[in-house]
């Protein structure tokens, strides 16, 4: 193991507490200390680059890497002070990928409803999964797996026909030249983070260790770039640096130039193509395209102990929710260091498989439902608009309530199941404002995880807004 190991450093109580509260996500305040915009800065070059990315809906995120052996977190367990730099890459003597069969990954990911998949090629512990040849630190040189575990990923998914993603972590703690410089302002600020050796300098910076770092960290997404020809890059630990230290504008042109479909996340100084709310769904819908990055039981990477899984009911709810605002949902599953997935995390995926294929049509490329307000559930639309797709999450105590719709129904059933009834009531003419339409959903087309009411519509969707009233 060629690792650099830093002199372990004892944290001071407020330092430590600090970095313990970064370690359940980003650095507080990071995007600010990056000037990043909270918007993709850029559009894509074409416009139909991403329509793969919007349609898709569910995508598998997958965090592996010698982490997986269950001590600790990736990566934050050495960073955090959890544990050493040493004692974290022994881990990598256990990481031997043996019963990694990426086809059945594909299958089994595709059986859940999902689109795509994201790996993590390289988390911020700088462990890559491919052969780099920038450095010792990846699974052929490194670790018993003995060889490149990013390639067989990549033509599982392919063939399977699902779109690739790569996960790359900018920042690495593990790169001798990393904690080489400074984010502008650091010095005046005196924030207890940059006492940390993994990603500040702790005596002079060193402008020319951060060249060579960017020329590595290029060199490497070069690698990933031409040798896989990713769908998506999902970047992140952006946060340490500003956008133009990182240099983003020139790295989206170097990316887009190899691969000029590939579709970007926004975390790169916001010079992405789409945002990426992390373990929250957003109450209103970010701009433009997003992803809803979330965690299948409460850890990223393999936790053995961890068994607070969400239910099929509550993933079906969170993708429900994201397609009602047109976002998508990205699922993550930490394998164990052999490759193996726990029966639990498989569990919730074949659950989940069940209801979205049942729904695909109001899924897959659907755009955002009605605004709050017209429906007590979510709901999707067809491209053409002219269908609406409920989804109602209980069982109904009487006729079901939409509202503000002042297109006639053509026909109303349960998706796949039975045709409804439905009665209109009310309504003020006058002032165009529709009646409330009263749907009956017998309990026996209700769904265990989410039931899904087809509305057929006279036309495109026409929806009432404030009534207009004229005063004399
Ligand atoms: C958080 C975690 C990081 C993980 C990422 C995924 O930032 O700290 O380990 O990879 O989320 O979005």
């Amino acid at each position: 193991m060629s690792a650099r190991t830093l002199p372990y450093r004892l944290f001071t109580g407020l330092a430590l507490a600090g970095l313990v509260a970064i370690g359940a996500g980003r650095l507080p305040g990071a995007e600010a200390a990056a000037g990043a915009p909270s918007v993709p800065a850029n559009a894509p070059a074409e416009p139909d680059t991403l329509q793969w990315f919007r349609d898709a809906r569910l995508g598998i995120f997958i965090h592996w890497g010698i982490y997986s052996e269950d001590k600790n977190s990736e990566s934050w367990a050495f960073h955090d002070g959890a544990m050493s730099h040493d004692e974290y890459f022994a881990q990598a003597k256990t990481f031997t990928a043996a019963n990694y069969h990426p086809e059945q990954w594909a299958a089994l990911f595709k059986e859940a409803g999902a689109r795509y998949a994201v790996l993590t090629s390289k988390h911020h512990d700088g462990f890559a999964l491919w052969d780099t040849k920038l450095s010792k630190l990846n699974a052929v040189d490194g670790s018993p797996a003995g060889r490149d575990l990013v390639g067989p990923f990549c033509e599982a998914l392919r063939q399977a026909g699902l779109k690739v993603g790569l996960y790359f972590s900018h920042l690495d703690w593990s790169h001798p030249d990393y904690a080489s410089i400074l984010p502008p302002g650091a010095k005046a600020q005196r924030r207890p983070e940059y006492s940390n050796p993994w990603g500040y300098p702790q005596g002079p910076e060193n402008p020319e260790a951060w060249e060579r770092f960017l020329a590595f960290h290029r060199g490497q997404l070069r690698e990933l770039g031409t040798r896989y020809h990713p769908d998506l890059f999902w970047f992140d630990g952006d946060w340490e640096r500003s956008a133009e230290q990182w240099r983003f504008k020139e790295l989206r042109e170097l990316l887009k130039a190899m691969n000029p479909k590939v579709v970007l996340n926004s975390r790169m100084g916001g010079y992405g193509d789409y945002e990426t709310p992390e373990q929250y769904i957003p109450l209103v819908a970010p701009k433009g395209p997003w992803e809803f990055c979330v965690t299948i039981n409460d850890s990223w990477g393999y936790q053995q102990k961890d068994h607070d899984y969400k239910s099929v009911r509550q993933v079906v709810r969170l993708l429900a929710e994201c397609a009602n605002m047109g976002g998508n949902m990205l699922l993550d599953i930490g394998p164990k260091n052999d490759g193996s997935l726990q029966p639990e995390q498989v569990a919730v995926l074949k659950g989940l498989g069940r209801w979205t294929h049942q729904q695909a049509r109001a899924l897959y490329g659907t755009t955002a439902g009605l605004p709050p307000g017209y429906f007590f559930g979510t709901s999707t639309l067809s491209k053409d608009r002219q269908t609406l797709y409920l989804f109602y999450f209980d069982k109904p105590m009487g006729p079901i309530a939409l509202k503000g719709i002042r297109n006639q129904v053509r026909q109303m059933s349960v998706l796949g199941g039975p045709s409804l009834t439905w009665k209109v009531n009310g309504g003020a003419a006058w002032v165009k404002m529709p009646g409330v339409i009263w749907i009956d959903l017998p309990e026996t087309a209700v769904d265990p995880d989410a039931t899904v009411i087809k509305v057929e519509l006279e036309g495109p969707l026409d929806l009432a807004t404030a009534p207009k009233v004229e005063l004399p």
